[in-house]
């Protein structure tokens, strides 16, 4: 069986959403198709297709949120690898029994119809990753 189903999305963190649009309808030759806030990361989105993947655009909405503590750290750049999963409950189990540093034990609402949960960079050598199941919007 396999777990990790296949890159969904990668998370860039920007500064300033409309700027970083503009940059990545230029490079990808297509508009942003969706712009979703996830209250609860404290985050507006920006999302892109590519191919059989998305980009998604990550701007702070508060000055202490992740996204704007990441740029503090290490400047606008690749904030999270997601991958898709059939079951993130079991894939949460499996990853912790595995010893990797589960971020939230309870699956959380993403943005794009998705459940969450993130994976410790130390766990992963220094990638944030993210498990990410489609719910039925
Ligand atoms: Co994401």
């Amino acid at each position: 069986m396999e777990h990790l189903l296949r890159i969904e999305h990668i998370g860039i963190a920007v500064k300033d959403l409309a700027v970083a649009e503009a940059i990545y309808a230029r490079l990808l030759g297509t508009t942003s198709y969706k712009r979703e806030a996830v209250e609860s990361e404290g985050v507006i989105t920006s999302f892109f297709r590519c191919g059989p993947n998305k980009i998604e655009l990550l701007e702070s909405t508060m000055s202490d949120g992740p996204i704007a503590k990441a740029i503090e750290k290490r400047g606008e750049g690749i904030h999270h690898i997601a991958f898709e999963v059939a079951d993130i409950r079991a894939e949460m189990a499996r990853l912790k029994a595995e010893g990797f540093v589960l971020l939230n034990e309870e699956p959380k609402r993403g943005a794009d119809n998705k459940l969450v949960c993130f994976v410790h960079p130390k766990s992963v050598n220094g990638v944030l990753v993210e498990l990410c199941q489609e719910v039925p919007a």
